[in-house]
């Protein structure tokens, strides 16, 4: 899948002066994933990141910019049959899958849905198909006829991820999928995905505020703020030598045992011109009242900074990476 030029703007009223105010959710975001690889997207609390997941899998209209899934566009003011394909080919795993899932409805009837409504099959087949799924995700076949109502979190979320693979998607983004969870189901739950991209070879867009998951199983991480991607490098290389000042405090303000985003209040005032981090950047100076452009940090990193490329100090240009 290849993204370019994403944004959302939503348009609050302010109740008392009756003007409007903009909210960039998100700003130019373009992504690009293989198939098979799984792409981490980090970012604090109110990053944009929900709003991008929501964008990729159909639920909101972008703003501006385009999404590509096997060097095909879809569509910007798609008919229902689009629609219909388009959820089919990106889906999405939520953070708390019960708010999805009809609680009258059983375990199997939920993965026949998928099927039936997706692909021309007989019951018998769905039937087959349903319980190799939930063999897949280490569901018990007796598991079929039970209600979500009935299934702890770390069951629910198996369920989730079955009815995702039902639909035999081009990418699965998942928005939070194991915040919600119990950290020895959360482990569960990471290594079952793990297994299941290996066996099926699965794309993965995996978005969370919490680091620790992020490194568990992503191959590359992009960093949001504010909407605006601030740098993406390989996994390996954000954690040990992150180069935007954000991915930095973000990474030296996680506590040890669990590196968590959520809490991190703004400070500082928000500029929306020149770096959109200036409030917050500790080295912050004059060039910074220009925003800079991803420049290269490594030969498989860039960071939206301005120290990329000069010694703020001397002002002299660095070697190109
Ligand atoms: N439907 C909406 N209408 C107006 N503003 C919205 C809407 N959805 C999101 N926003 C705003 O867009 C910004 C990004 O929100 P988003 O939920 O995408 O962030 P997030 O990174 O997912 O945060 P979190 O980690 O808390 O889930 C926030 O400022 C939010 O208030
Ligand atoms: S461009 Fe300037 S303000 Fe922005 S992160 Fe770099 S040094 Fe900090
Ligand atoms: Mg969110």
């Amino acid at each position: 899948m290849r993204v370019e030029g994403l944004s959302k703007t939503f348009r609050h009223a302010r109740r008392r002066s009756g003007s409007r105010r903009d909210v960039h959710a998100v700003r130019d975001v373009s992504l690009a994933v293989e198939q098979a690889e799984c792409l981490g997207i980090a970012g604090e609390s109110g990053s944009g990141k929900s709003t991008l997941a929501r964008m990729l899998v159909g639920l909101e209209p972008p703003s501006a910019g385009s999404i590509w899934v096997k060097g095909e566009r879809l569509p910007e003011r798609p008919k229902s049959s689009d629609r219909r394909l388009h959820a089919r080919r990106i889906q999405m795993v939520f953070q708390d899958p019960y708010s999805s899932l009809d609680p009258r409805q059983s375990v199997g009837r939920v993965l026949d849905e998928v099927q039936r409504v997706h692909f021309d099959r007989d019951r018998p087949s769905r039937a087959a198909r349903s319980a190799k799924l939930l063999d897949a995700v280490g569901l018990n076949a007796e598991y079929a006829s039970a209600v979500p109502r009935s299934l702890s979190g770390g069951q629910r979320q198996r369920l989730a991820i079955a009815r995702v693979l039902a639909a035999e998607p081009s990418v699965i983004v998942l928005d939070e999928a194991v915040s919600a969870l119990d950290v020895s189901i959360q482990a569960q739950i990471l290594n079952l995905l793990s297994d299941l991209r290996t066996e099926f070879s699965l794309t993965y867009i995996f978005i969370s505020h919490d680091l620790a998951v992020i490194r568990q199983v992503s191959d590359r991480v992009m960093v949001l703020y504010r909407g605006r991607l601030m740098e993406q490098a390989g996994a390996e290389e954000i954690f040990d030598s992150p180069h935007h000042p954000y991915s930095q405090l973000l990474l030296d303000s996680a506590p040890r045992a669990r590196m968590s985003l959520q809490q991190r209040p703004e400070r500082g005032f928000l500029a929306d011109d020149g770096c959109l981090f200036r409030g917050r950047c500790i080295h912050a100076y004059a060039r910074c009242q220009t925003e800079p452009p991803l420049l290269p940090v490594s030969p498989s990193a860039q960071a939206r900074c301005w120290l990329a490329e000069e010694d703020p100090v001397t002002g002299q240009p660095k070697e190109k990476p």
